[in-house]
């Protein structure tokens, strides 16, 4: 029965526009925007790997082949950092390639994320999978990843991933309306709506970038109608499942988030990500006077 299988393959949407970075992503894609030193994506695969599932399907576009060079091997380089011996900065170079399989597949347009999805049917075959979206990253050791596939292996269901938001936030984001259940980590999810005014919103929970879908949504990815903008929602095709009987449910997650799809996000993402780190201990200390100084 699929329904205790568990997701072992990822897909990662990246092929979209990234227009609120404009004009930086005509050339270079977000999903490559150094986090100090490593894309965003490296953190997005390295989360995938720590969860088990090592096999990543990109989905990309025209002009972001960077996305796939980035996890190929790079010998003249390597060649060159033996010769210099300096080690610690090979094994950097050598570590995307070791961190997953990975395979890539375009798009063929930024059709909508239910679109970007479908492009990974073959790949996925039936079997449970996981979305992680291209442009935010959790941290691996709060586990949110882990918790989604072994609730996903029990319910054979839909599982998101939601996090809780100031009421005045909601409007921003996809909410979920929520019943609970027994763990208090995890919701039942009984509908969906895209950005609510605050007095309509169902709740404070939002959708984050993280889903584990049975393979039986692919099917219902080709039989959803394209929306505004001719987008093909991957939100649409979730919420009829859920209308003719798959279980959706909720992990929320208390856990860091890093969301550097949009220029705040990415800042926030940076210098948190920075100020954590011994190495860059100047930095830190240099951020404390600089704050100090705006608060006057
Ligand atoms: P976003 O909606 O945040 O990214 O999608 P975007 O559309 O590229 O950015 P804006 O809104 O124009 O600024 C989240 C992730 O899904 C991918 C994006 O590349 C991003 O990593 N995506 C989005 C696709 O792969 N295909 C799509 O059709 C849409």
């Amino acid at each position: 029965m699929s329904e205790n299988k568990r997701a072992t393959k990822a897909i990662v949407p990246a092929a979209g526009n990234a227009t609120r970075f404009l004009p930086s992503t005509k050339s270079v894609p977000k999903e490559l925007f150094p986090v100090i030193d490593k894309p965003v994506l490296h953190h997005i695969v390295e989360e995938a790997a720590a969860a088990g599932l090592s096999d990543v399907l990109l989905v990309t576009a025209r002009g972001k082949d960077a996305l796939t060079d980035y996890f190929d091997a790079r010998p003249d380089l390597e060649d060159a950092l033996r010769r210099k011996g300096d080690d610690k900065r090979l094994q950097a170079v050598k570590q995307p390639e070791q961190l997953a399989d990975i395979t890539a597949i375009r798009q063929g347009g930024a059709l909508g994320l239910g679109h970007a999805v479908g492009r990974g049917a073959h790949f996925v075959g039936d079997e449970p999978f996981a979305v992680l979206l291209g442009d935010e990253f959790c941290d691996i050791d709060d586990e949110l990843l882990p918790q989604m596939i072994d609730l996903q292996s029990q319910t054979g269901g839909i599982v998101l991933a939601l996090l809780e938001v100031p009421w005045d936030e909601v409007s921003r984001y996809g909410v979920a309306s929520v019943n609970s259940t027994d763990n208090d980590d995890v919701v039942e999810v009984t509908g969906l709506v895209e950005k609510p005014a605050r007095e309509n919103a169902p709740s404070n929970l939002i959708v984050v970038g993280r889903y584990i879908l049975p393979g039986t949504i692919f099917p219902e990815i080709d039989r959803t109608e394209p929306g505004r903008g001719g987008e093909i929602g991957l939100t649409e095709a979730m919420d009829a499942m859920r209308e003719n009987g798959t279980p959706v449910h909720g992990v929320v997650f208390k856990g860091r988030r890093y969301d550097t799809g949009e220029p705040v996000g990415y800042l926030k993402t940076l210098v948190e990500l920075a100020a954590q780190r011994d190495d860059l201990r100047s930095f830190r200390t240099w951020l404390r006077d600089f704050s100090a100084e705006l608060d006057d």
